[in-house]
């Protein structure tokens, strides 16, 4: 089921901004196994959106059917004005594609791949060279420059990957897992390079399995789980989605926990657990009034957790088990201990 979130003040998708890429009922199989069930989108000019989705999901399949690797069963897309089945050449003009598998070469050096992609480009000598040596600076290259790519980091190849593909200048980018593998450091520098791509107004469609990520960069999130988008919309949106936070009161002593579960009858109960789970948005006011409560009944819990609903638990109520990690219990703010993956 799609749970359809559709405000009129979206940032940046009135629909007087014309959509840097549209997708209307996508569909492809392999075999008898279908991997993209008809998916549509909308993305402004300019916006970063994130197609977030678990291994397997279909995201790098969506991703190849708009950037024209491959083409569709069914449906219908159009990128930057071009229809990918009847006008590729115009959309791979427009687009830049940075796969989850990096193109670059790493027999040759970091500036020796920029240079040809500068010939493919058709850029003269001099100004091939000149791109180059500006986005090597850009991408904090230029000391590694004339080191073969295979001797980089990943974080470092990823950022040539990425600086190749601006050879061309284009209008939007396909960033397939742009951090996936990535050290802490590395990604956040990853992060801060699509920051900057999007104030150059380049159109980011990111995939991603990690919802911090799509938390932290996107204007629109659609997520994607066996080849349909169940939900689509801003964080914030997505978040509306799901039932507002709770509060936990936990206890050890059986008596303690009847005494709470009789003086705070709203709670939800888990008498095997000996918690109690009160919804609330967390304020320090109705976490006063709850302790208050118990105070008054005379009762002391052993421990109190605030869950603020976050992305994950939109992931969770939309795709039930979907999620490795979830499994893997939650810290004190109730998030997973452990990233999706
Ligand atoms: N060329 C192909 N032939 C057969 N199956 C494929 C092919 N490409 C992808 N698939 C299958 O389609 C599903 C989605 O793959 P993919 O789009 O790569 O997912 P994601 O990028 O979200 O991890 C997977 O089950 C994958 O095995
Ligand atoms: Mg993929």
């Amino acid at each position: 089921m799609r749970s359809s979130v559709m405000p009129t003040s979206r940032r940046g998708d009135g629909h007087s901004s014309p959509a840097a890429l549209s997708a209307v009922g996508l569909r492809k199989s392999y075999g008898d196994r279908t991997v993209l069930d008809g998916i549509d989108l909308r993305i402004p000019a300019g916006a970063v959106f994130a197609l977030l989705g678990p291994n397997g999901a279909g995201k790098t399949t969506a991703v190849k059917i708009l950037s024209t690797l491959i083409t569709a069963d069914g449906g219908h897309a159009q990128v930057a004005g071009h229809d990918v089945a009847t006008a590729p050449d115009g959309v791979r003009a427009a687009i830049g594609v940075t796969g989850q598998f990096s193109a670059v070469d790493g027999l040759i050096t970091g500036e020796e791949n920029m240079l040809l992609m500068a010939d493919l480009n058709h850029l003269s000598k001099r100004e091939g060279r000149r791109v180059t040596a500006e986005l090597l600076e850009r991408f904090d290259l230029v000391d590694a420059a004339r080191k073969p790519a295979q001797s980089y980091s990943g974080g470092m190849k990823r950022r040539l990957d990425i600086a190749m593909t601006l050879v061309g200048k284009p209008r939007i980018i396909f960033l397939d897992e742009p951090t996936t593998g990535l050290d802490p450091r590395s990604r956040h520098n990853m992060w801060q390079i699509i920051r900057e791509l999007v104030s150059d107004g380049v159109t980011v469609f990111l995939t991603t399995q990690y919802l911090d990520e799509a938390d932290e960069l996107a204007d629109r999130i659609a997520v994607l789980n066996d080849g349909r988008i169940v939900a689509e919309g801003s964080a914030d949106e997505l978040k509306r989605l799901i039932p507002g936070g709770h509060v936990r009161l936990r206890f050890s002593d059986p008596a303690a926990y009847r005494s709470a579960a009789s003086a705070l009858a709203e709670a939800g109960r888990d008498d095997e657990a000996l918690s109690l789970q009160i919804l609330s948005d967390g304020s320090p006011r109705e976490l006063r009034s709850v302790l208050d409560r118990l105070d008054s009944a005379g009762i002391d819990a052993d421990e109190l957790t605030v869950h603020t609903p976050d992305l994950d638990d939109v992931f969770f109520a939309l795709t039930g088990a979907g999620v490795s990690g979830r499994t893997g219990g939650t810290d004190q703010t109730g998030r997973p201990k452990e990233a999706v993956r």
